[in-house]
């Protein structure tokens, strides 16, 4: 059957950025069941025997406690079950030297809601007709992003500036301030930091300087904190959140060992969470409130920022050293190899400078060689302006097992090697035909 599709399910029945290849990825797996191919394209964490063995104890505390009945027999309210805001509410305030109150946080089904609830009824088309846009103030960015406009045409993204450290193979994307617009066009802003997919931490001034162009207009900053401290903690450089006035702190759970929970924190300015919540109540009424129970005892007894610093965040740095490593062993000096420098996230971002083919071209390559990465061209969504760049970088997930992601690289590097070496620079116009 098919039905017809509204605007709106037009928009939403499209695969964008990463899922679109994620259908390639899966196919070319299943064809080649029982072949030796290392997967570093996945997002999904990897299981941590320590943070599985949290969550399974925070479980049996919580159906031997009297409060069972309640968290899963009984409906919610839609800000979120109450003793997971109390301890969130207490946690920051310690940590941080906040003021929150219970009114400042609201509890989502995991933070890809606050995103699409927020784009919503900030972004797309107001009152009076003029389309207010989504801002993604740097780009590469969470492909995420890409498909949670109801309207299209509505998320924008602006071109880095590129910082770029020749001698030591490394470079680091900043916002161009140049470029950047925020303005009464605009509905909200929304990045990630750390950064999926490059790993890019923005400075706390370059984070001020973002929401203070926003104070003028009433614009709400999202800051997505999916990696960042005190859960999961993935950030590996110094990274003092940032609150207050227009700016929406947003935690996932989901890198703290919890994705099939879904639970999503929003944290800031009571009026632009009630405008969420509101959003929240017609879309699903609540987020799940077993992971919500878990996450608060989690939270409460100070396990979860534990297990975070002490074994999430060093588990995944030390993957991405064996990669940086082992790219820095196997890649020749000579060609123009730039790797993001890894300031956190679960992903490390490699710039092909010149590749002398497309990245799709190259991800074609690279699976016959035997491993899969993600083409970097899909992680540039609301970037519409061409730029080779573009074409020209490698995701390069580190949820799999050092030695997967060493062989892996070894694999890379040989075919980037290969492919320098059998095809000399070719103009843009033709890397593109
Ligand atoms: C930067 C970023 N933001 C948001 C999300 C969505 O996370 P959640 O599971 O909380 O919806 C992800 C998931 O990978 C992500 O990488």
């Amino acid at each position: 059957m098919n039905p017809a599709l509204s605007q709106i399910g037009q928009q939403m029945s499209q695969l964008t950025g990463v899922r679109a290849i994620m259908k390639d990825i899966i196919e070319t797996l299943r064809l080649n069941r029982g072949q030796d191919l290392i997967n570093l394209s996945a997002g999904n964490p990897l299981i941590v025997p320590e943070v599985e063995q949290l969550w399974r104890d925070c479980t049996h505390e919580l159906m031997a406690s009297p409060e069972f009945g309640q968290v899963v027999c009984r409906y919610g309210t839609s800000q979120g079950y109450e003793p997971l805001i109390a301890a969130v509410v207490d946690d920051f305030n310690r940590r941080y030297g906040l003021n929150l109150t219970e009114r400042n946080v609201l509890v989502t089904p995991g933070s890809q809601a606050i995103y699409f609830f927020a784009t919503n009824a900030f972004g797309g088309l107001s009152a009076n007709g003029e389309l207010k846009k989504v801002v993604l103030p740097l780009s590469p960015e969470y492909t995420g992003y890409g498909g949670v406009s109801l309207s299209p045409n509505t998320v924008v993204a602006y071109r880095p500036r590129l910082e770029i450290f020749e001698a030591d193979h490394t470079f680091k994307y900043r916002p161009d301030f140049q470029q950047l617009h925020i303005d009464e066009t605009t509905g909200c802003v929304i990045f990630s930091r750390p950064c999926n997919p490059t790993g890019n931490v923005l400075t706390d001034v370059e984070v001020r300087q973002i929401a203070d162009l926003a104070v003028p207009y009433g614009v709400p900053v999202l800051i997505d904190a999916a990696y960042g401290p005190p859960y999961p903690s993935l950030n590996f450089t110094e990274l003092a959140p940032v609150f207050g006035g227009n700016i929406v702190h947003c935690l996932s759970l989901s890198k703290a060992g919890l994705p099939g929970e879904r639970v999503g924190i929003a944290i800031g300015d009571r009026e632009i969470l009630s405008v969420l919540e509101a959003f929240q109540t017609n879309a699903c009424i609540h987020a799940s409130r077993y992971g919500q129970a878990i996450a608060a005892l989690a939270i409460a007894n100070g396990a979860l920022a534990e297990v975070s610093v002490n074994v999430i965040r060093p588990f995944y740095q030390r993957k991405f050293t064996v990669l940086e490593e082992t790219l820095r062993t196997a890649l020749p000096n000579d060609i123009p190899w730039f790797l993001h420098r890894g300031e956190g996230a679960i992903f490390a971002w490699l710039w092909l400078r010149d590749l002398p083919m497309t990245d799709w071209e190259l991800y074609q390559h690279l699976k016959r060689a035997g491993v899969i990465v993600v083409p970097g061209s899909s992680f540039f969504p609301g970037l519409t302006e061409p730029w080779r760049h573009k074409q020209e970088c490698l995701r390069i997930s580190l949820t799999a097992s050092d030695e997967e992601i060493a062989l892996g690289m070894q694999r890379l590097a040989a075919t980037i090697t290969q492919v320098y070496q059998e095809s000399p620079s070719r103009p843009y116009s033709d890397v593109l035909a």
